[in-house]
């Protein structure tokens, strides 16, 4: 008899909430890097960890991408309706398309304005995947930037979606995620 899974598979779980921790710690330095002093380079280290952690996040996304397309998620018991499966489908659809854009254009506008992308605390930067490009690295400060703000909301309504999931509904779609 085959076993139906009742939440979805340890990595995609673990993967899931350290991609949520790593996020949270990239928004906070991006938000409170302003109240860093420049001088000294701290404001300088604190840039440094934003797009080391930022790239980290790319590198859990891919092979979470990899994984989910080979298992697939559980099923929420009772079925929501139809409508808010699609809707769910669109927002998870978006998140991950964030995942990978968002990353690939914090690196689009560090590298075009010949910023270096280092581990922090040492030496050793990333080769230099785009040259200096004033134009690219307008348009791609602006859509970071726009992004960074609209996937606030995005996240916002996904957070509170599995929130009212679990306490309104009384589903089981959060507990199979943790
Ligand atoms: C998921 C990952 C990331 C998120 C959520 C994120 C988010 C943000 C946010 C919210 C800002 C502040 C924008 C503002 O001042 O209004 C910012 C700025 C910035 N990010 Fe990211 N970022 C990510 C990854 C990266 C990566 C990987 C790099 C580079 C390798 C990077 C490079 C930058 C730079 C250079 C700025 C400053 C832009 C400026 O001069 O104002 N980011 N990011
Ligand atoms: C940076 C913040 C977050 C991101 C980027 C994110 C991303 C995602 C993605 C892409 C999925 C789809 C998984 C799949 O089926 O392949 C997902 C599912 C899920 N997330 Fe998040 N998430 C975030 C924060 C949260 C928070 C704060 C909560 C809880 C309050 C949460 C609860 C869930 C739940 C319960 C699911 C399963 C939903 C379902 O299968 O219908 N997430 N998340």
């Amino acid at each position: 008899m085959k076993t139906v899974a009742t939440r979805y598979a340890l990595p995609l779980r673990a993967l899931h909430w350290a991609t949520v921790a790593v996020i949270a710690v990239v928004y906070l330095v991006a938000e409170f890097r302003g109240y860093l002093p420049r001088e000294g380079g701290q404001r300088a280290l604190a840039m440094q960890w934003h797009m080391f952690l930022g790239l980290f996040v790319l590198l859990l996304v891919l092979p979470r991408i990899g994984l989910r397309l080979v298992q697939p998620a559980p099923p929420i018991l009772p079925p929501p309706a139809r409508l808010l499966r699609w809707a769910a489908l669109a927002t998870h659809l978006l998140l991950y398309a964030f995942l990978i854009a968002q990353p690939v254009l914090g690196l689009i506008t560090a590298q075009s304005a010949e910023r270096a992308v280092a581990i922090p605390m040492t030496d050793w930067a990333l080769p230099a995947l785009v040259g200096r490009d004033p134009g690219l690295h307008e348009t791609a400060e602006e859509l970071h930037e726009w992004l960074g703000t609209a996937f606030y909301f995005v996240i916002g309504l996904h957070a509170a979606a599995a929130l009212w999931h679990h306490f309104a509904v009384r589903d089981n779609t959060l507990r199979r995620m943790v």
